[in-house]
């Protein structure tokens, strides 16, 4: 009977940890929806985000892109990587390298504008600052 009794006190503890670790595991396995996505971003670039980034940098894209940069899983980079990432989109949209020219050719209309290229230079340089 005190045997039983420890079985069933271990069965229960056992289950109780798994329900624990579950929660945060599924939390974190969870893709994000394409507006769930464009809601962690102001609404200055993230209509440029979704015009012209997230349908190769996002859970929604299925590319190598999203394994560079994914929109998708912004909240999970701490404040210091952030900026960095910040720092690096950027860099490649000052150049020119994104959107890639071969998307382009096929969508130029998600051809960056300079008032975009403004846009995005201005919020990268306020997650700089760590707001
Ligand atoms: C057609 C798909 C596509 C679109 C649209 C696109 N990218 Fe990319 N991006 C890629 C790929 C693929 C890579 C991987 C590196 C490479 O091939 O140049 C990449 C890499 C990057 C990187 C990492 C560069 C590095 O040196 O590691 C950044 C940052 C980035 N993209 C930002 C953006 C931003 C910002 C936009 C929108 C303005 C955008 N991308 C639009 C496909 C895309």
């Amino acid at each position: 009977m005190k045997n039983l009794n420890r079985f069933f006190t271990l069965v229960l503890v056992a289950a109780a940890l798994l329900a624990f670790l579950a929660v945060p595991v599924s939390a974190y396995s969870q893709k994000k929806t394409k507006q769930e996505t464009l809601a962690l971003f102001p609404d200055n670039v993230s209509p440029i985000f979704n015009s012209s980034c997230i349908g190769c940098h996002s859970d929604q894209s299925n590319g190598k892109a999203k394994t560079f940069l994914n929109f998708s899983e912004w909240d999970k980079l701490d404040a210091k990587d952030q900026a960095k990432t910040a720092k690096q989109i950027r860099k490649v949209v000052s150049k020119g390298a994104m959107p890639p020219a071969g998307f382009l050719n096929k969508k130029p209309e998600a051809a960056l504008s300079a008032e975009q290229v403004a846009n995005i230079f201005a919020w990268s340089k306020t997650v700089k600052k760590g707001h």
